[in-house]
């Protein structure tokens, strides 16, 4: 449950508040000063505050002034009549999450309450990396015992002494914004704000202005100025979500920013300093973005110091059972319900998939078959067709040669670092083997029988030319037993 302080002198105000939020997901409580409001912080611990600026007693300016030195992440958003806007830009100055008009438009206030509910969370739910998920923090663990996600964690961890720009990669669904947020709780900052900003989400003419303000009458319909998130974000870490979207002109107002932590409002001359540490994720290739000239190769490098790569589930499966088990115990809090548990039919299934949308599939798998399922156990049944249907397809896949199936689908494609793992693993017990040659001249035998002794075709399958494959035969020592007929 979401907690909402209202700081409001008019009962009007708070009767009409008490009729919007009244829901089971928000809990209200109601000052009627600035006074009474700042008292009432340290008990009531609110998610968000709204605020009048305009108060008997203390005002608004002042009140938000005291605030944030009691709290300097609390989100404030700030309620004021029409043309006293210039007192509202103030409190963007010292830290306001945004500021409504009154009389308010409700769909409007909703919105904002909600995206400020929001970044709350964002700065309140401690993420933490566990390779063993811990029984009482279920809300915001990065889950993963697999070595490749201990080298993730061991990154988020060296960073946290550094200021330094990161870029976070990787499919869609892997995690990084949950890494950018443990980074961030992790930092020296994590006592300042964080603001998350999706480029994808914000029309391109937009998140300019977004991300640095406006000056008043900057283009049609800048009827006022706006503080952006970088001024407002000042001392704190802002997260570039999806920054492979963002336009060419913005891209080059990051760089300026990152390179000398300066920028001008939009429509504006004068240069404003703003210290605020950047991490950025995309799910694009930036580097073929840099190449197709979609994305500026000096911005890149900038970003591109310290990077994380997230994998891909795939590249992790041994982490499968325990996310699963994670997400199972997740949704029954959620419900207060005492969780189900899964057989293992079911979690070799899902060790045995693709996950093209990664942990946010096997996320959203697992809640729907806490659904379906009709006991305490889950069962293979309960999954989706498409999981099913490539898991028996895979057992098949197994014992022929892919070949002849034509173009491999992507839930048949093989998990190559996995299988040079096993085979480095028999390597190293018995350095005998000579696995490099052994496994090169196995595989030409494969392919010359494959192709009964075409050399063209065999090389083809082998991703080499023809005279690599021959230097390979002469090499070995294979006798030409699978010549064409
Ligand atoms: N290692 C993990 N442990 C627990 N939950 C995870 C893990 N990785 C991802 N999740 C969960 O999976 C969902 C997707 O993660 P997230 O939003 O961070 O992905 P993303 O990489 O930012 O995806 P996109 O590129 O689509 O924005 C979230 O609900 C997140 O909490
Ligand atoms: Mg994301």
């Amino acid at each position: 449950m979401d907690k909402l302080l209202l700081i409001d002198d008019e009962a009007d105000v708070q009767y009409s508040f008490r009729r919007i939020f009244d829901s089971p997901e928000i809990e209200l409580s109601t000052a009627a000063s600035g006074e009474e409001g700042l008292a009432r912080i340290p008990h009531f611990k609110p998610d968000l505050v709204i605020m009048d600026i305009r108060m008997g007693g203390m005002n608004g300016l002042e009140t938000l002034r005291r605030l944030r030195l009691i709290d300097s992440k609390l989100p404030v958003i700030m309620m004021t009549a029409y043309g006293t806007t210039q007192t509202a830009i103030e409190a963007m100055k010292l830290g306001a999450y945004d500021y409504m008009l009154k009389p308010f438009d409700v769909p409007k206030l909703k919105e904002i309450v909600h995206a400020a509910l929001k970044a709350s969370r964002d700065m309140r739910q401690v993420v933490t990396c566990q390779s063993a998920p811990d029984a009482e923090d279920i809300a915001s663990g990065i889950i993963g015992r697999t070595e490749i996600m201990q080298g993730v964690f061991k990154l988020i961890g060296r960073l946290a002494a550094s200021d330094a720009t990161v870029l976070i990669t990787g499919e869609s669904g892997t995690g990084k914004e949950l890494v950018a947020r443990a980074i961030y709780h992790h930092s020296q900052r994590s006592d300042q704000p964080y603001l998350a900003i999706n480029c994808a989400a914000i029309p391109e003419n937009l998140l300019e202005s977004e991300l640095f303000g406006h000056e008043k009458g900057a283009f049609t319909g800048a009827a006022n100025l706006r503080i952006g998130k970088f001024e407002q974000c000042h001392r704190g870490t802002i997260f570039l979500d999806e920054i492979g979207d963002m336009s060419l002109p913005t891209q080059t107002k990051i760089l300026r920013v990152l390179q000398s932590g300066s920028f001008e409002r939009v429509g504006g001359g004068q240069s404003i300093q703003a210290d605020v540490r950047v991490i950025a994720a995309t799910n694009k290739p930036l580097e073929k973005a840099v190449a197709d000239r979609q994305f500026r190769e000096d911005l890149f490098y900038r970003l591109n110091v310290v990077r994380i790569e997230m994998p891909p589930l795939r590249q992790r499966a041994g982490d499968v059972p325990l996310l699963a088990a994670y997400f199972l115990r997740k949704f029954a809090r959620q419900k207060q319900r005492p969780p189900k548990s899964i057989s293992s039919k079911a979690v070799a299934m899902l060790q045995e998939y693709r996950w093209p949308g990664n942990v946010r599939e096997l996320e959203n798998a697992i809640q729907r078959a806490i659904v379906v399922s009709q006991g305490d156990v889950i069962l293979v049944e309960d999954f989706p067709a498409e999981i099913v249907g490539a898991s028996q397809g895979s057992a098949a896949v197994k014992s022929q040669i892919p070949v002849k199936q034509g173009p491999m689908t992507k839930a048949q494609e093989l998990d190559i670092p996995a299988l040079a793992g096993q085979l480095f693993a028999w390597a190293k017990k018995s350095p005998s083997l000579k696995v490099l040659p052994a496994i090169e001249r196995a595989l030409v035998i494969h392919a010359l029988k494959e192709t009964r002794g075409n050399q063209l075709q065999a090389a083809k399958l082998l991703g080499i030319t023809r005279a690599t494959l021959r230097k390979r035969i002469e090499k070995f020592g294979i006798r030409q037993e699978f010549n064409a007929q």
